[in-house]
């Protein structure tokens, strides 16, 4: 008779979630927990990733403070994570900011520019470099960047944001392309507007708000990231890399000025 609980598909696997502390990368530590995983949380917000560990357990979560933008905060927080549980199979580079919006690109500051791309990319260019100092000699690992649908597309964000999403891309396909020899596999996420503190305070809207979607009368959440974050830190995506899974119910794929189907039902 099959069982009626399902597998845990992350059992006996360690994983980084940097800015795990709160919105989708909170999620993705919940629902990495609920897989078996032990998690790391490396986070600016002490106060915050302490609370969530304390409310998951202490046994399988912990908290190291991290700001990604320093090469020695990323590196003391895979060794930590070495030195706590003797290995890191998944990391996630998750944490990213955004810049206020200004509609012309005359009154974008360079500083904010660079602070921006300091976070989104160079961070994960650390994260994906100190994983891959302890993943390489294990041979075997999975890198997973949240991006967004600001790496595909243009007009969604501002300058500093939509360009740091698309060098993600680059920098996850060629990660993939030198660490494919060590059976590391690589691959960004790019969410749509998913309900977290960055979004209510970008988008001005808050939980409540209906957002556009393609897929009529459904709703996008942080878990739907985190499905996707837990397909891709388990055996089942070995053979994935170098993708960018786009979790968008469809809206980059289509240009809704040819209309071509809103006239029917
Ligand atoms: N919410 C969305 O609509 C959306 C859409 C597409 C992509 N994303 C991406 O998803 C990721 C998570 O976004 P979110 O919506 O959960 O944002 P959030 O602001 O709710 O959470 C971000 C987390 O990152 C942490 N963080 C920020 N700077 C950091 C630093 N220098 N070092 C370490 N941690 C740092 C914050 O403390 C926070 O815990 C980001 O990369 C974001 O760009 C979000």
């Amino acid at each position: 008779m099959a069982s009626s609980a399902a597998k845990p598909r992350l059992e006996n696997k360690v994983a980084v979630v940097t800015g795990g502390a709160q919105g989708i990368g909170e999620c993705i530590v919940r629902s990495f927990l609920q897989h078996g995983a032990k998690v790391v949380i490396a986070d600016v917000k002490d106060e915050m990733g302490e609370l969530v560990c304390q409310d998951l357990g202490v046994d399988f979560v912990s908290f190291v403070h991290c700001d990604v933008t320093l090469e020695s905060d990323v590196e003391n927080a895979i060794n930590t994570t070495i030195a706590r549980h003797g290995q890191l199979d998944i990391m996630v580079n998750n944490a990213g900011i955004v810049d206020g919006p200004k509609l012309s690109i005359l009154d974008n500051d360079k500083t904010d520019f660079e602070r921006v791309v300091s976070v989104n990319l160079t961070g994960v260019f650390l994260g994906t470099k100190h994983a891959a100092r302890v993943m390489i000699p294990k041979c075997s690992g999975s890198i997973i960047t949240i991006a967004s649908v600001a790496s595909i597309i243009g007009g969604g964000a501002t300058h500093a944001y939509t360009s740091s999403k698309h060098g993600l891309v680059g920098l996850a396909k060629n990660a993939a392309a030198e660490l494919g020899k060590y059976k590391i596999h690589v691959n960004c996420i790019s969410p749509y507007v998913i309900p977290t503190p960055m979004a209510f305070k970008f988008f001005h809207i808050d939980e409540n708000s209906s957002v556009y979607s393609n897929l009529k009368g459904k709703n996008i959440g942080p878990h739907d990231i985190a499905n996707a974050a837990i397909f891709l830190a388990s055996d089942e995506s070995g053979y994935i890399s170098g993708h960018n899974l786009v979790i968008d119910g469809g809206f980059t794929v289509m240009n809704p000025s040819f209309g071509l189907f809103s006239f029917t039902g």
